[in-house]
């Protein structure tokens, strides 16, 4: 009973969330950023906007280029804004950059479409389209009107150093079973409000990010929980625990990687060949990659 009066506050105050967009600057470091009510009222303000609302739902304003039930923002926490979530308006100021995935020099706008072939299981819309103008958009109108000295150490992610003790998909079964489950679901399927809305993100299955997405591997996801996860309490979990439910999280199926060869072999020698990829592997009974859409 009161595990189900948690669930449903949680819900309420998390569809909130996502369908009004909140006004004001977030919590914590991210108050030097501009508030929702700085957006000027021209025709830059409106892309800036639109920006903002592709990226909060993702399915609903840009839904030719997505294939699951993500949103930009399920990730990209604070609506883009949030250090240690990989912030939108820190990225905006790092690029163009070279990129060892795709061994070459990428503008933002291409860094942008990446996101959305491997972490969103879509397609890339093509350079100049408005779905990228309004995102690029919002992220400069951001960092523009940022206090910010331009050090970026809010950048990216924060880097987690390696386990004591190599990961456990046994292990890390517990910590989700106790951290995560109430509100990414017992198999990691996400939980949708009664209105369809998606509140928790999908970590794993058919509806997830796929195989060629940063949270696939697990020095990322490790990172990435360790400073985020569980919601609002991110810093919370022992290093090792987030290494373990990171190796429990990815060492599940997800949607194929887009660069598949025809052969899981082969797109693990060519793509994966890194001791943070699970693809390829035989974990809990399954070779991850070779049966894309099963829920194991
Ligand atoms: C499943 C989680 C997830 C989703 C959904 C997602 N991203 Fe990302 N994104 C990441 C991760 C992880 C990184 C890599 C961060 C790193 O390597 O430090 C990243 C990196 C980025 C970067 C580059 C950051 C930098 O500092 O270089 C941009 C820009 C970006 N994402 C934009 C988007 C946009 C726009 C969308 C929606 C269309 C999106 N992302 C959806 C997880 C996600
Ligand atoms: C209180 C509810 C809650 C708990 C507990 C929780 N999460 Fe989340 N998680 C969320 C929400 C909500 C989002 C999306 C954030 C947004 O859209 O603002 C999210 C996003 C994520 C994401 C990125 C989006 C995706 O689907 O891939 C990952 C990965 C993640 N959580 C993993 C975990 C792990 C692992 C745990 C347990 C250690 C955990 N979460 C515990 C609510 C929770």
């Amino acid at each position: 009973m009161k595990y189900l009066m948690t669930l449903a506050l949680l819900m309420t105050s998390l569809t909130t969330l996502g369908n009004s967009l909140p006004d004001g600057p977030p919590e914590g470091g991210a108050s030097i950023l501009p508030a929702d009510h700085d957006i000027p009222k021209d025709e830059f303000g409106k892309m800036v906007r639109q920006g903002q609302l592709i990226f909060s739902n993702t399915g609903q304003f840009a839904g030719a280029y997505v294939g699951n039930d993500l949103s930009c923002r399920n990730c990209h926490l604070d609506q883009g804004r949030k250090a240690g979530s990989a912030p939108l308006w820190a990225a905006f100021l790092s690029y163009p950059a070279y990129r060892a995935k795709n061994h070459r020099v990428n503008t933002f706008a291409e860094r942008l479409q990446e996101c959305f072939v491997y972490s969103m299981n879509g397609k890339a819309p093509p350079l100049g389209d408005p779905i990228l103008v309004a995102l690029e958009s919002y992220a400069y109108w951001m960092e523009k009107n940022a206090k910010i000295n331009p050090l970026l150490q809010e950048r990216g992610i924060p880097q987690l150093q390696k386990p004591g003790t190599p990961p456990s998909y046994e292990r890390g079964k517990t910590v989700y079973a106790n951290n995560c489950a109430l509100c990414h679901g017992t198999s990691g399927q996400g939980r949708r409000a009664n209105d369809g809305h998606m509140v928790f993100p999908p970590l794993w299955g058919d509806r997830s990010f796929n195989w060629g997405a940063g949270m696939a591997h697990l020095n990322k996801a490790a990172a990435y929980i360790k400073t985020n996860m569980p919601l609002s309490l991110g810093g919370s979990l022992s290093d090792q625990d987030a290494w373990d439910v990171a190796y429990f999280m990815d060492g599940h199926n997800r949607p194929q990687d887009p660069r598949y060869t025809g052969s899981v072999d082969e797109t693990r020698a060519l793509f994966h060949r890194t001791q943070n990829s699970l693809y390829g592997h035989l974990v809990a009974g399954h070779v991850l990659g070779n049966d894309p859409v099963s829920k194991n």
